[in-house]
């Protein structure tokens, strides 16, 4: 086996690279830490190819920090929704704000203050310090991880603490003296992303094909090795009601408590059986007609949601009385902060005709 790739040529090949190779044209690569910290939120579980126009939009609608830490809850959800793990865009206005606050809307400039800040963990902190400030710190996110792995023969398994620990240690002695931060953290970033992929591999477009361990053992994919995962995720499943009513086409929205899935978005009514949608359909005005629409099935990081969607349209409909919500029209609606796939659901079927709806199995 030939030495691992070792600083400082680690480093001063993947700069090399990074400056013929990489990606020159992100919309966030400039030297403004409100842009870089907001695009790297975005990028936190979620590829380039998605986050592009959530970012456009949302640095349309919120240019400054200021103009972030001011605005209200919902307009930052209704911004952020589709993006998914609402947690961060939560985070995320808590840190406009406190930027606001306690800094005078400047973002700290090293990588320990700005670990400081709610939703910036230690790899984001580095990527906002190093490309905003040339500050020589590591950054580890899961790309990087598989870099780190395949390059250096690391077979340990991830995700574990003590795996973690060697890769940050890893990392850090990585680091190049003298050589252009942003390009090394681009390098790596880029490397992970569009070369040393989880499938399939380009190893002939590697800068460190002609010792990278994991290439020299003829199969690259088999690092990193992953933990056996914990079987498979517990399944949940629910009854959406999507209450229209006619004349009008107004749809019936809730807004969701701010714990559990979907925190703080509009959605529709959800309910546990059939039966208990179809009645509480019924208490909120004559019906005309219902549809169950396709099933789809949605994945959170600790379950599956099967959802069933129940078409339901109405005369002279209501507001049952212990439920907060809103008639609106599909325009208003999608203008809301709503869950990705409640979005989808209503979009697809925005011209449903009620008049081809199947039989739904009658219960109790
Ligand atoms: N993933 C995380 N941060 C990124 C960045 N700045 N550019 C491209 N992909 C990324």
């Amino acid at each position: 086996m030939p030495a691992k790739p070792g600083p400082p040529h680690f480093a001063t090949r993947l700069v090399q690279w990074q400056r013929q190779h990489g990606r020159h044209d992100l919309p966030w690569q400039v030297r403004d830490a409100y842009v870089v910290w907001l695009s790297e939120i975005m990028l936190q579980q979620t590829q380039v190819a998605v986050v592009a126009d959530y970012f456009a939009r949302f640095i349309a609608r919120f240019p400054t920090v200021q103009a972030l830490a001011a605005a209200p809850p919902d307009a930052v959800l209704a911004a952020w929704s589709g993006l998914g793990y609402y947690q961060r865009a939560r985070n995320l206005h808590r840190c406009a704000q406190i930027v606001v606050e306690r800094f005078g809307g400047m973002f700290p400039q090293t990588a320990r203050e700005l670990a400081t800040l709610p939703g910036i963990g230690p790899s984001t902190a580095a990527a906002i310090a190093a490309f905003c400030f040339d500050e020589r710190a590591a950054i580890l996110d899961g790309n990087v991880q598989r870099v780190l792995c395949r390059t250096h023969g690391i077979s340990d398994p991830i995700p574990s603490a003590a795996t973690t620990r060697k890769l940050w240690a890893l990392a850090h002695s990585l680091l190049p003296e003298a050589v252009d931060m942003a390009a090394y953290t681009q390098g790596l970033m880029d490397l992970g992303a569009t070369v040393c992929k989880p499938r399939q591999p380009l190893c002939m477009q590697c800068p460190f094909a002609a010792d990278c361990h994991a290439r020299l053992s003829g199969d690259p994919q088999r690092l990193p090795v992953r933990k056996p995962s914990r079987g498979a995720r517990p399944q949940r499943s629910t009854v959406m009601l999507w209450l229209r009513s006619v004349p009008g086409e107004q749809i019936w929205l809730e807004k969701r408590p701010p714990h559990g899935i979907w925190p703080g978005l509009w959605s529709l009514p959800q309910f546990e059986t059939l039966e208990q949608a179809t009645v509480h359909a019924a208490q909120c005005g004559r019906m005309v007609s219902q549809r169950a629409l396709p099933a789809f099935r949605h994945v959170f990081t600790h379950f599956e949601l099967t959802v069933h969607p129940l078409l339901i349209d109405l005369d002279a409909p209501q507001q049952a009385a212990e439920r907060q919500g809103q008639w609106l029209s599909i325009a208003q609606a999608v203008q809301l902060g709503l869950p990705a796939p409640v979005r989808n659901l209503l979009l697809q079927n925005m011209t449903t005709a009620p008049a081809d709806a199947p039989p739904i199995p009658h219960q109790g």
